[in-house]
């Protein structure tokens, strides 16, 4: 059983398809309001410890997989402590992706027996009223990596402190055995 120790700063990084609000969401975070025109890619931001819950460094990493290339986007997930993939709730397409892409991608690029967590973001939830959390449960299933799911809007500034308090959350307080079960049995 491999245990990662808990890191004195938290790295989280966003992933997922062009457009489903990766940028909106951290400048979000940070000005607390939405801005319509962000650029393709925030700057790395490191929020200062003592204006978080957890009272811990992070640097929060933003991708543009039209500015970068596959192996930039592979370095940032081994830099990364935990990795948030977010889908545009009005897409299916981009949570499809989740699963037939990113999901894979971010194993393939984590050691065999030690899996950083990961949480899945459902973006834009002021353009619908339903929930699709139903729809994420096989996907979690089949990823026990997946540690929490949660739905927000950078629009609205709906959940959006709370999806990065739960990344953080994910890397200082686990709730899922971070270590590999084959490795195990
Ligand atoms: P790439 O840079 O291409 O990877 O895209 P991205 O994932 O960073 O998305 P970005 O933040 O650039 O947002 C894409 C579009 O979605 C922009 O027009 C945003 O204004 C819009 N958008 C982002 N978040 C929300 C949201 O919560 N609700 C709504 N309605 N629109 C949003």
């Amino acid at each position: 059983m491999v245990y990662e120790s808990i890191p004195r700063t938290v790295r989280i990084l966003l992933l997922g398809e062009p457009g489903v609000g990766k940028t909106s969401l951290i400048l979000s975070l940070v000005t607390e309001e939405f801005t319509e025109h962000v650029p393709p890619k925030a700057e790395e931001i490191t929020i200062p410890a003592d204006v978080t819950p957890e009272q811990v460094p992070t640097n929060i990493i933003d991708i543009c997989v039209a500015e970068q290339t596959i192996e930039q986007v592979a370095e940032e997930i081994e830099r990364a402590h935990v990795i948030c993939i977010v889908f545009s709730v009005d897409r299916q397409e981009t949570l499809n992706k989740v699963a037939s892409y990113w999901l894979p991608f971010v194993r393939e690029n984590c050691s065999d027996d030690y899996r950083k967590p990961v949480i899945l973001v459902g973006n834009k939830i002021d353009l619908i009223d339903y929930s699709v959390i139903d729809n994420i449960w096989d996907i979690a299933e089949e990823y026990p990596e997946v540690d929490r799911c949660i739905e927000c809007s950078a629009k609205s500034l709906i959940n959006v402190s709370e999806m990065f308090y739960n990344a953080q959350k994910a890397v200082l307080h686990p709730i899922n055995p971070i270590y590999c079960i084959e490795e195990q049995e």
